[in-house]
C-alpha cells in the first residue's frame, strides 16, 4: 500500500464567525471542530498528520495534542500558500495525500477511505471530493469539460453568472499525489478576486500537463458542509446531533425526543436506556444497559452504572454505581463515587465524596470531602462541614452510621460504624462505633407558660 499522509487547513482568522474564539476551534457537539476532523482522519492509516496552523496557533495545538504534527503559516494568503507551509516534512515523499479544510465537521472517515479509494482505483493524480448542494452559494464550483471530466474549480467570487448556477461544489477535501501536488504548488498564482493562492488552483495546473484528474461526489451532501459563519455553525450541530442520536437509536437507546436530546460524540450508551427530553451528555461519558436519564439532567464525564436513574440532577467528573436514584434536583459535583443502590435526593449536593453501597442522603443535604461508608443513612438537612475558610478537611462517616435530621459534622471529624447521631446536633468529635451522640441544648418545658402570656391584657 502507497503511503498516506494528510494536511489539515486550520489557519485561517474565520473573520466570518465574529468571533473571539479562533474558528477551527468552536465547538460542534461539544467538541472542536478541527477534532471532529482530525478524530476521522485517524480512522485511515497515516504515516503523518499535519495541521497547518496560524490565528491561535498555540490553542489550536493544544486541543490536538500529540494527534498532530504542525507547521505555521505566518501570513493567511489562502488554502495553496496554507498547504505549501507543508512543504519541507511532505515534498520529498512518495505517497497520497489528503487535505482536508478544519471548518469540515461532519467529514468521515467512512467517506475519506470511499475518496482515497476512488482515487487508487482511478490512478489520478488528484482527485476532489465533491458534492451536490440545494444551494452551493459560497462553495467552489466544479467545472467539467464536454466529456464530463473536471477541468478546474472556481470560487465563488470568480465565478460568472452562468458558472455560480453549477450545483457540483468542491467540498474542500482533496486527494493528491504527494509529489505531485508541492511540485504544482509553486505555480500557483494569487492573481483573482480575493489576490489569494488557491489550493483548488492546482487541479487546473495538473490538467493542463496532461494528467489525470478524479472527483469522487459524495451523496451525503451534509458532510461537507463548510462552517464559515454561526449560521452554518448551528446547521452543523443540528446534523452532528441528529447523527449522533440516530446511531444511539440504531443501538438501541430509546431517546423520548431526540429534538431536544444532545449528546456528545465520545458519548457511549448501552442498551435499553431511556433518555427524556431536555437531557445533555457530554465528554467522555458513559451510560449502562436500563438507566433513565432525564428530563432535563446534565451529565459531563461520568460513568453511570446499569439501571441507575437521574432525574432533573446535574453530574459532572464522577462514577455513579448500579441501581443508583439520583434526584430530581441533586448536584453530584467532581471526584464523587456513589456505590450501588445509593440515594442521593432532591436538593442533594455531593462533592469528592464517596459512599459505599446502599448509602442514602434523601434531601437537603451538602456532603463535600466525605467518605461514607456503605448502609448509611443521612437524614435531611445534614452538612458536612468542610470547609474552615483555608482549608478543606475530611469527613468519615463508617458504614451503618444513621446521622439524624439537621445535624452538622465539623471536619476533620469521624461518625464509627453503626453510630448514631442524634438529630439537630452539632458534632465536632469523633463519634465512638455503636455510639449514640447527642450534641445540643437540652429541652426545657415550662408548663401553662404560654397560657399566661396568652392572659396578660395589652395596654
Ligand atoms: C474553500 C475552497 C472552496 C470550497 C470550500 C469548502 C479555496 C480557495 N476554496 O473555500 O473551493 O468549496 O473551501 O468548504 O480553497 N485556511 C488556511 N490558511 C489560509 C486560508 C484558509 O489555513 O490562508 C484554512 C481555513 O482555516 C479553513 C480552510 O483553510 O479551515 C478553508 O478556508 P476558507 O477561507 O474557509 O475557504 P472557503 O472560502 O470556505
Ligand atoms: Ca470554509
Amino acid at each position: 500500500m502507497t503511503n498516506r499522509y494528510a494536511v489539515v487547513l486550520a489557519a485561517g482568522q474565520g473573520t466570518r464567525m465574529k468571533s473571539k474564539l479562533y474558528k477551527v476551534l468552536h465547538p460542534v457537539c461539544g467538541k472542536p471542530m478541527v477534532q471532529h476532523v482530525v478524530d476521522q482522519l485517524n480512522t485511515l492509516d497515516l504515516k503523518e498528520l499535519i495541521t497547518v496552523v496560524g490565528f491561535g496557533a498555540e490553542k489550536v495545538q493544544d486541543q490536538l495534542g500529540e494527534d498532530s504534527h504542525y507547521v505555521i503559516q505566518e501570513e493567511q494568503l489562502g488554502t495553496g500558500h496554507a498547504v505549501l507551509q507543508a512543504d519541507d516534512i511532505l515534498a520529498d515523499r512518495e505517497g497520497t495525500t489528503v487535505v482536508v479544510c478544519g471548518d469540515t465537521p461532519l467529514l468521515t472517515g467512512e467517506t475519506l477511505q470511499k475518496l482515497i479509494d476512488h482515487h487508487d482505483a482511478e490512478k489520478a493524480k488528484a482527485t476532489i471530493l465533491t458534492a451536490h448542494a440545494e444551494d452551493p452559494t459560497g462553495y467552489g464550483r466544479v467545472i467539467r469539460g464536454g466529456n464530463g471530466q473536471v477541468e478546474r474549480i472556481v470560487e465563488q467570487k470568480d465565478a460568472s453568472e452562468e458558472e455560480q448556477a453549477i450545483q457540483e461544489i468542491n467540498t474542500g477535501t482533496y486527494c493528491f499525489d504527494n509529489a505531485m501536488l508541492f511540485e504544482a504548488l509553486k505555480n500557483v498564482s494569487n492573481d483573482n478576486v480575493q489576490g489569494e493562492y488557491y489550493l483548488p488552483d492546482v487541479i487546473e495546473i495538473l490538467k493542463g500537463r496532461g494528467e489525470t484528474i478524479s472527483a469522487y461526489q459524495t451523496p451525503e451532501f451534509s458532510e461537507s458542509l463548510g462552517v464559515n459563519d454561526r449560521v452554518a455553525l448551528s446547521k452543523a450541530e443540528k446534523l452532528m446531533k441528529r447523527r449522533i442520536n440516530e446511531q444511539h437509536m440504531r443501538n438501541g437507546v430509546t431517546l423520548v425526543d431526540p429534538d431536544q436530546t444532545y449528546i456528545g460524540p465520545d458519548v457511549e450508551i448501552g442498551q435499553d436506556v431511556v433518555i427524556y427530553p431536555g437531557s445533555v451528555l457530554e465528554g467522555t461519558t458513559f451510560i449502562e444497559n436500563d438507566a433513565v436519564i432525564g428530563p432535563h439532567t446534565t451529565i459531563t464525564n461520568c460513568h453511570v452504572g446499569a439501571e441507575t436513574t437521574v432525574k432533573q440532577s446535574a453530574a459532572a467528573d464522577s462514577r455513579i454505581g448500579a441501581r443508583v436514584q439520583i434526584g430530581p434536583f441533586a448536584h453530584i459535583r467532581p471526584q464523587s463515587n456513589l456505590g450501588d443502590d445509593v440515594k442521593v435526593g432532591n436538593f442533594v449536593e455531593v462533592k469528592k465524596a464517596a459512599f459505599g453501597n446502599g448509602s442514602k442522603a434523601s434531601h437537603l443535604s451538602y456532603i463535600g470531602d466525605a467518605e461514607v461508608g456503605s448502609g448509611v443513612n443521612i437524614g435531611c438537612g445534614t452538612i458536612t462541614v468542610n470547609y474552615d475558610g483555608k482549608n478543606k478537611h475530611l469527613t468519615t462517616i463508617e458504614d451503618d452510621a444513621f446521622i439524624g435530621c439537621n445535624s452538622n459534622l465539623i471536619a476533620p471529624v469521624k461518625v464509627g460504624k453503626g453510630a448514631y447521631v442524634a438529630a439537630g446536633s452539632t458534632i465536632n468529635e469523633d463519634v465512638p462505633s455503636e455510639a449514640l451522640s447527642i450534641a445540643r441544648s437540652r429541652q426545657t418545658n415550662k408548663e401553662g407558660y404560654a397560657t399566661k402570656m396568652k392572659s396578660i391584657k395589652k395596654d
